[in-house]
């Protein structure tokens, strides 16, 4: 019998945690620059969230979710995003009183997503994603988008392409919600079972099919822009204002709808353009979620946020060839020879490793031949060779690896020696 792990699921392995680790600290430094704190939610919460949160309708919510019953016959659900986890943390801690507001959130973690598997596209991932919660302010949502745009220009993208628009205000949404109906019904026999069922339900989602995309009537739908009210259209250009302050280009695409019921006004995902990247070219995606707090049981605050993928932050820096600066390298490798050898050798690595400096040895009895293989393999940046003669003398030959040069310093002066030259 062997195993493999579940479809959609990859384990991460050494060589590649690494460049997760990476690009994890630039998310964390950049949180901390830009003022975001963190949060860590459970991995799954009563199913209901999400039903009421990401919407009844959605895809997410219909077909994609890990939803299973507990033993005390609740319904439980592995997180499939993390907005409406976030929010209903806002609401139980009641973050709406801090004085502090908006209360600005960042969350690194697994989210789980029933869906087909393909590059790109997985059923566990891993989503960093922040959350500012508060304010209707247009500035706040220039700067969710800068800091999204941020976390790649650090880590080198450079081939993006950011696309915005505007799903409006309630008031928007219905007038526009009617235009749909008016557009679709007519021929509505011509698309998918689902479609059909969304034409009642959430007509907006239609255009969000991946089935008929291709049908005419997708092209020739009525946009949302057309329908903005005059208050939705002055601050999707405030927003637009904001961005161009901060010099972040941008498209605006009013056929932008996003797969999650709870947004409005502010809408945006952002793309690879590069040409080596897949088929699912969107790598972040986010917007404006006024009106989701008091859903979920909170006073009327608005929010805004975004999420991304860290799998696809990593293939589009595969795409675009992008090498991280991953160090690897090890400080010092203790060769032995003799088993009194091996345990001042012990000794040793272990004075090194209190001090930072990170320390290897030979576990395997393995030749000095080897063991310098070995140190060779793990890019050791100063080696010893200890024998009986370096026991003796208590001092040891220090072999600086990239110049070849050799220095002779005693046991004692060993740390301090690798702190001062590594
Ligand atoms: P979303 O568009 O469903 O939005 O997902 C955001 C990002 O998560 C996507 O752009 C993609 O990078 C990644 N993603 C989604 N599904 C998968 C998958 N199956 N495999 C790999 N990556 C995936 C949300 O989740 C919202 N909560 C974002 C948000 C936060 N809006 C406001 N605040």
């Amino acid at each position: 019998m062997s195993f493999k792990v579940p479809r959609g699921t990859q384990d991460i392995l050494p060589g590649q945690t690494e460049k997760w680790q990476q690009v994890e600290g630039v998310i964390r430094d950049l949180c901390q620059v830009y003022r975001y704190k963190e949060i860590r939610t459970p991995m799954f919460e009563a199913t209901e969230l999400f039903q009421r949160g990401v919407g009844d309708t959605t895809d997410i919510v219909q077909k994609e979710m890990y939803t299973f019953e507990d033993r005390g016959g609740r319904s439980l659900t592995l997180r499939p995003e993390g907005t409406a986890s976030a929010v209903r943390a806002y609401v139980e801690h009641k973050m709406f009183g801090q004085a502090d507001q908006p209360v600005k959130l960042y969350y690194t973690g697994p989210m789980f997503r029933y869906e087909r598997q393909q590059a790109g596209r997985y059923r566990q991932f891993v989503q960093f994603g922040v959350e500012a919660i508060g304010s209707a302010n247009p500035a706040i949502d220039a700067e969710v988008i800068a800091l999204a745009m941020d976390v790649y220009g650090s880590v080198g993208l450079k081939d993006l392409k950011l696309v915005i628009n505007s799903l409006g205000d309630k008031e928007t949404r219905n007038a526009h919600r009617t235009a749909l109906i008016n557009h679709f019904e007519p021929s509505i026999s011509e698309f998918c079972s689902d479609c059909q069922n969304r034409l009642a339900k959430n007509p907006l989602r239609i255009l969000d099919c991946k089935k008929d995309h291709e049908h005419p009537l997708m092209a020739t739908a009525p946009a949302l822009t057309d329908y903005l009210t005059d208050d939705s259209a002055a601050y999707f250009s405030q927003v637009k204002k904001y961005l161009d302050a901060l010099g972040i280009s941008y498209v605006v695409d009013p056929n932008l709808v996003r797969g999650l019921d709870y947004y409005n006004h502010t809408a945006f995902e952002i793309m690879s353009t590069a040409s080596g990247f897949g088929s699912i070219t969107t790598l972040c995606g986010g917007g404006r979620y006024n009106g989701l707090v008091e859903d979920i049981g909170g006073p009327d605050m608005p929010g805004i946020g975004f999420a991304m993928s860290i799998e696809r932050l990593l293939l589009a820096l595969e795409a675009e060839g992008i090498e991280l600066d991953v160090q690897e390298g090890l400080d010092m490798y203790v060769v032995t020879m003799g088993e009194e050898a091996k345990l001042k050798a012990v000794e040793l690595v272990s004075s090194f490793r209190t001090k930072g400096i990170s320390a290897d040895m030979d576990y395997l009895d393995r030749k000095m031949k080897a063991q310098m293989k070995a140190a060779d393999r793990a890019s050791a940046k100063f080696v010893i060779v200890l024998g009986e003669t370096e026991l003796a003398e208590g001092a040891v030959n220090v072999k600086v690896m990239e110049t070849g040069n050799q220095e002779k310093i005693a046991f004692h002066d060993l740390v301090n020696f690798v702190l001062e030259h590594k």
